[in-house]
């Protein structure tokens, strides 16, 4: 069984390269920058100065954790509070200690991909918070939210912070909320992180910091390909680029290649030629203010019902209702 689900993934990365090298312009899934290098790599970025996203993020769940508990905690059953994506927790213990001190019963339900995330969440949260009742789930996020809405009737509070929504293009960002409105209830809620629209030097010096790590994080793509599909990527021939268009508030990544020149990828039998300054993208980081937010909400049944913001208003946590 474990080797079946191995193969499987291993071939959908053999698709996704091969379609997005083949593809012009070329393109390269943002999804494959998380392996056990890249998880550490992006927990570098968060650690940065300039990612401001965590540290407003951090921010506002602390200024404002009681009223946001008081949101999530209405009337007095016990209810599930979901989150979608948990990684290390660092944020979400915020709150997690505050409905703990407050003695609201609820339970806690990450849900991950990664079984290595989950149980090194589980155990922190084990070891920290003990009368928090914990419960992981590994799964993609929709099988196992169905499954879980399927079993369990109480009410749901969903959180998806981070901003990570912004790794998609609107439509998609409206599938993604329609198919969580479909699993929302009348009294539950959607708890979401909309990094907002800025002054485009602060989202491009996010995204291109000078000490490198956001370049090894982007050609960390790069990197897998080499080790799992045998192939010959030339890191030094590539750079890291960013461009942010203040007009559609999209931030987007590129690897772009400084001289013309052929990789070979092994595994999938594919050669793959570059002429100089041709592009990679990689990734889009979609930014937001709060017409776009309503849109995207209306259009997938939703309306917006609170907001916290930063006392800069770089970052903002949406109460989304059905
Ligand atoms: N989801 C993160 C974001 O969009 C991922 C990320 C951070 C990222 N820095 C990056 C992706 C640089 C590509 C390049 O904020």
């Amino acid at each position: 069984m474990q080797q079946k689900t191995t193969l499987n993934a291993t071939s959908q990365f053999h698709k996704d390269v091969y379609k997005g090298l083949s593809d012009f312009p070329k393109h390269l899934s943002s999804k494959y920058f998380y392996d056990a290098r890249g998880d550490k790599l992006f927990q570098e970025i968060m650690a940065m100065p300039e990612y401001y996203l965590t540290n407003c993020e951090y921010r506002i769940l602390d200024l404002y954790k009681d009223e946001i508990c008081n949101e999530f905690f209405k009337g007095s059953k016990e209810f599930d509070l979901i989150e979608l994506g948990a990684g290390d927790g660092k944020k979400t213990k915020i709150l997690l200690k505050h409905l703990a001190v407050r003695e609201i019963p609820f339970q806690y339900i990450p849900i991950d991909i990664s079984q290595n995330a989950l149980n090194q969440l589980e155990s922190s949260i084990k070891n920290e918070l003990p009368t928090v009742n914990v419960k992981a789930l590994q799964g993609t996020y929709f099988e196992t939210l169905e499954q879980l809405c399927s079993l369990q009737h109480k009410r749901k509070v969903i959180m998806f912070l981070g901003s990570n929504i912004g790794n998609l293009l609107h439509p998609q960002a409206v599938e993604f909320l329609m198919s969580i409105q479909q699993l929302m209830g009348e009294d539950d809620l959607f708890f979401i992180g909309f990094d907002q629209k800025k002054h485009p030097k602060t989202i491009l010096d996010a995204y291109n910091d000078a000490s490198g790590i956001t370049e090894r994080f982007n050609k960390n793509l790069l990197v897998r390909i080499n080790k799992e599909l045998d192939a010959n990527f030339d890191l030094d021939k590539f750079i890291h680029w960013e461009v942010y268009d203040p007009e559609t508030g999209t931030a987007k990544s590129y690897l772009v290649a400084k001289e013309k020149q052929t990789v070979y990828i092994n595994e999938i039998d594919l050669t793959v030629s570059f002429e100089a300054w041709e592009s990679i993208h990689t990734e889009i980081s979609q930014k937001y203010d709060d017409q776009v937010v309503s849109w995207l909400a209306d259009k997938a049944g939703m309306r917006i019902s609170k907001i916290f913001s930063d006392e800069n208003k770089l970052y903002k946590n949406y109460i989304l209702k059905k």
